[in-house]
């Protein structure tokens, strides 16, 4: 390493020196050196430019080495050869910042991706090539995608981002978990697996290439593993290292669906497993998963939010305890790295679900893992003459064979508690909120001039080509006055039939109602009694796409649209309109006008009122708002509103729909981390809005004056939409005397040994706060969880004074469980805890 001086930023910062990346079979070589190496997925393109340094920071701070994203090739080839890396693509940029941070960088390519990203990554305008298929030995896709690897390779080579070069790229990735489908497509699909590969590693990038589920990895590449767990993973050649590209910390939503969370001990104890099974690198996809901005969603339902329940969350903050806990995990899995890496290896049985991996070097250096994977019973072993306790599905850490400085069940991190903070749009000095709103109503059905009339559906996604969400169709029908139901005052049934993914029904311009497929289900039937009048009536759809397909053999051809439309309780019957002569319009007038910019705002004739019409469907509302003061991150709250899209100063914040999860679903009060995580394990929000608060970057307002402009769909209040500040107000520790510490705050400080191996309680408010009250402090047996902790039967009436003469008014403090701070334990002979939750301002 050595440090440079940036003329543009006019700081020192570490730059690489040119970096030789090799491999054996235990780990990555990197200069010479074995590397033990913690990465953390963060998307570019899923935050914005002002935020990347600071979540880089973060994920350093969380004991992170290498940095791994995706690179998003609709993002940045627009149209064949039409290259874009500007604002939140700016990839070159974003690799800089990795590189000034002093960290390496795992860049996967692709160009497909999959990752809940619209299309898979993959642009739409390569699909209407005629011939092509993706993702497989297709002329058409081979010729874009080795193009755009060139070019993505190049401009690397270019800015000298490789480790060969003395960048901090040490691994790219070519395609994205193929061995899951390359039988679909036969001889073409291995074809093209082989190709791919040897595609890859002609570009000449100086660095190792990965394929992840590529069992038949060529001997070029390295396969690498994708999982909730992958310590039994083995790589499919004898001198390859065990890679961890994907390790899920969480799992992402979908509009109508659950809140997925992974609780933290699970995610230390795979992450654990993986280093005791002899991996070498792991990476959290994703450690930050950010926002799904405008349209990029992938879908069909995939959510804004890109949370993931990942250690940093949305809006960059780190998720406490998660995040704690996994850097504490990482400072752990460090200390072994050298005994680990070049130590030889002993499995040692220590009973049933109990085992003991031991690593010793040449030095005699020494590092074991312990582990119980019985998922319910926690148990004692003896390893070299000693007894050790072990919860259940937990491993221990030993970097020495003997003391253990972590048990991923064990969470000793402090958590927070987090708020969003309402603020109004604007305030007038009063304090009232006076908004004045702009709005414009369009007009339900075809606007301007047709585009098509076709006896019958088309395509929803071969039509609008994905340019836009909406595709107007419209028919009409003439009711004779004999009908039956004129005369009873009874009600016609539209009964409705789509591939997906949703639409709103309209009547004689009047909103009926919508229909929409289910979480990844797209396909619905709609169903829905219907006014109609004798004489000509208007029936109008408008069809919606809700973020395109993302992975699945030959996904690139999966529609949606209408497939048969019919009106039940006629004097003849049934009517069918599925062949009727329909009228058709790609998209809505405002978004054709593009009147959420700056050059499109005044090409409609907006009505000004503090009075907004709510309930309304197919309306743009727009106002002029004020930045929420504060540094915090901001979202804005959309649960009064139907569903619609958002921008602010013309950046897109996205689609908004506050649909709920259904009630019947299971949800749970508190998560057992034991036994094997799946998506549907730990889900809350059972009943609720899946998503209700939608992330605007900070750096996305000006002081005031910002444009924000609504399109919504269907009907919704826009006096009730507010903006949110995302606060830490307090934190909240709960740790166990017998808890291991890796005694690092504790260094220097102490004077006898006891107290060295004292468990410690660390709470640190955020920047330019305090610890101004405490709301609860219990030595003793307290239950309960943050927000909500109880006093037990033993409580040591002094820890509120102990606590508040430690923390009160710093911005950090850590607390000794010790026998000196803590003496009045009224339940001797059992080892107690602390549990404390303190407030910050
Ligand atoms: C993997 C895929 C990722 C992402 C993940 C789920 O199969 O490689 O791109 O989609 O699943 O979040």
């Amino acid at each position: 390493m050595r440090l440079v001086s940036n003329p543009t930023l006019g700081v020192l910062f570490p730059v690489a020196q040119p970096g030789n990346v090799t491999y054996d079979r235990r780990s990555l070589i990197i200069d010479g050196q074995r590397k033990l190496l913690i990465s953390a997925a963060i998307h570019y393109p899923r935050s914005v430019p002002a935020m990347w340094p600071g979540l880089v920071q973060t994920a350093k701070e969380g004991g992170v080495d290498v940095i791994e994203t995706y690179v998003f090739w609709n993002g940045h080839e627009l149209s064949p050869g039409n290259y874009y890396f500007g604002g939140r693509f700016d990839l070159v940029k974003f690799v800089k910042i990795v590189q000034q941070a002093g960290m390496h960088l795992i860049l996967r390519i692709g160009p497909f991706i999959a990752a809940e990203w619209n299309y898979g990554g993959v642009p739409v305008w390569l699909h209407y090539i005629p011939g092509t298929v993706f993702r497989t030995n297709s002329t058409t896709f081979m010729y874009h995608m080795q193009r755009f690897t060139t070019y993505i390779v190049n401009l690397m080579k270019q800015e000298k981002l490789f480790a060969s070069q003395g960048g901090p790229i040490i691994l790219a990735q070519i395609e994205n978990e193929y061995g899951y489908y390359e039988q679909f497509y036969g001889e073409g699909g291995k074809q093209y697996a082989m190709w791919a590969a040897s595609m890859a590693v002609s570009q000449n990038t100086g660095v190792p290439w990965i394929m992840c589920q590529q069992f038949d990895a060529p001997d070029s590449v390295i396969g690498t593993c994708n999982s909730f767990y992958c310590d039994q993973f083995t790589p499919n050649s004898p001198n390859k290292p065990k890679i961890w590209t994907e390790n899920w910390p969480g799992w992402f939503k979908t509009f109508g669906g659950r809140d997925p969370h992974r609780p933290p001990e699970d995610v230390a104890f795979a992450v654990a497993r993986f280093f005791q099974k002899g991996g070498s690198v792991q990476n959290y996809y994703m450690y930050h998963g950010g926002t799904n901005f405008g349209r990029t969603a992938g879908g069909p339902f995939i959510t804004t939010s890109y949370d993931y329940d990942a250690p940093v969350d949305e809006y960059g903050l780190p998720r406490l305890p998660k995040w704690g806990h996994l850097k504490e995990l990482h400072r752990a899995i460090k200390l072994c790295e050298h005994a680990v890496l070049n130590g030889e290896h002993v499995n040692i049985s220590l009973g049933p679900s109990l085992e003991a991996d031991v690593y010793t070097d040449s030095s005699g250096a020494c590092a074991a893992f312990i582990s119980n994977i019985d998922d319910k019973n926690d148990k004692t072993v003896e390893f070299r003459n000693v007894s050790y306790h072990l919860p259940a599905w937990s491993v221990s850490i030993l970097p020495d064979c003997k003391n253990v400085v972590f048990n991923t069940a064990k969470v000793s991190s402090q958590s927070n508690i987090v708020e969003m903070v309402p603020e109004n749009l604007q305030q007038s000095d009063k304090g009232v909120n006076t908004l004045k709103w702009d709005v414009f109503k369009e007009t339900a059905g075809i606007w301007g001039k047709a585009d098509f009339v076709k006896n019958g559906f088309v395509d929803q996604i071969n039509t609008t080509k994905d340019t836009t969400d909406y595709l107007w169709l419209t028919t009409s029908i003439f009711i004779g006055e004999d009908e039956e139901f004129l005369k009873k005052g009874s009600k016609p049934v539209l009964l409705i039939e789509s591939k997906g993914h949703a639409l709103h029904a309209f009547v004689n311009q009047e909103y009926l109602g919508t229909g929409t497929g289910n979480g990844t289900h797209s396909p619905f039937t709609f169903k829905n009694p219907i006014s109609l009048r004798a004489g000509r009536n208007e029936i109008s759809f408008l069809g919606l796409t809700v973020g395109l397909q993302t992975a699945g053999p030959y996904y690139d051809f999966i529609g949606a649209g209408l497939t048969s439309i019919k009106i039940k309780g006629f004097n003849n019957g049934t009517i069918d309109l599925s062949s009727y002569a329909w009228t058709y319009k790609i998209g809505v007038l405002g978004e054709h006008l593009r009147i959420y910019q700056e050059d499109g705002l005044n090409s409609v004739n907006w009505t000004s009122t503090y009075e907004p019409p709510k309930g309304q469907s197919l309306t743009w509302y727009k106002a002029i708002v004020d930045a929420p003061p504060g540094d915090e991150p901001v979202g804005m709250d959309m649960l009064q509103m139907g569903k619609g899209l958002a921008w602010l100063n013309g950046e897109e914040i996205g689609r908004y729909w506050p649909r709920k999860s259904s009630k019947k679903l299971e949800c749970v009060q508190e998560c057992d981390y034991r036994g094997k995580f799946n998506p549907d394990k730990c889900d809350t929000g059972c009943g609720e809005p899946t998503q209700k608060w939608y992330h605007i970057p900070r750096s996305w307002f000006k002081p005031s004056g910002n444009i924000l402009v609504i399109f919504e769909e269907k009907g919704g209040d826009p006096k009730k939409i507010r903006f949110l500040r995302r606060k830490v107000s307090g934190v909240c520790a709960n740790v166990a005397e017998d808890y291991p510490s890796t005694g690092i705050e504790s260094q220097g400080e102490d004077r006898n040994e006891k107290d060295n191996n004292a468990s410690l309680v660390h709470l640190t408010c955020p920047k330019n706060t305090v610890i101004s009250a405490l709301k609860f402090a219990s030595f003793g047996n307290p239950s309960g969880s943050c927000g909500s902790y109880r006093q037990g039967n033993c409580h040591d009436p002094n820890s509120s004074l102990v606590v508040e003469k430690a923390c009160l008014n710093k911005n950090d403090c850590v607390i000794k469980l010790t026998e000196e701070n803590f003496k009045n334990n009224l339940c001797p002979g059992k080892s107690g805890k602390l549990a404390v939750e303190a407030v910050c301002s």
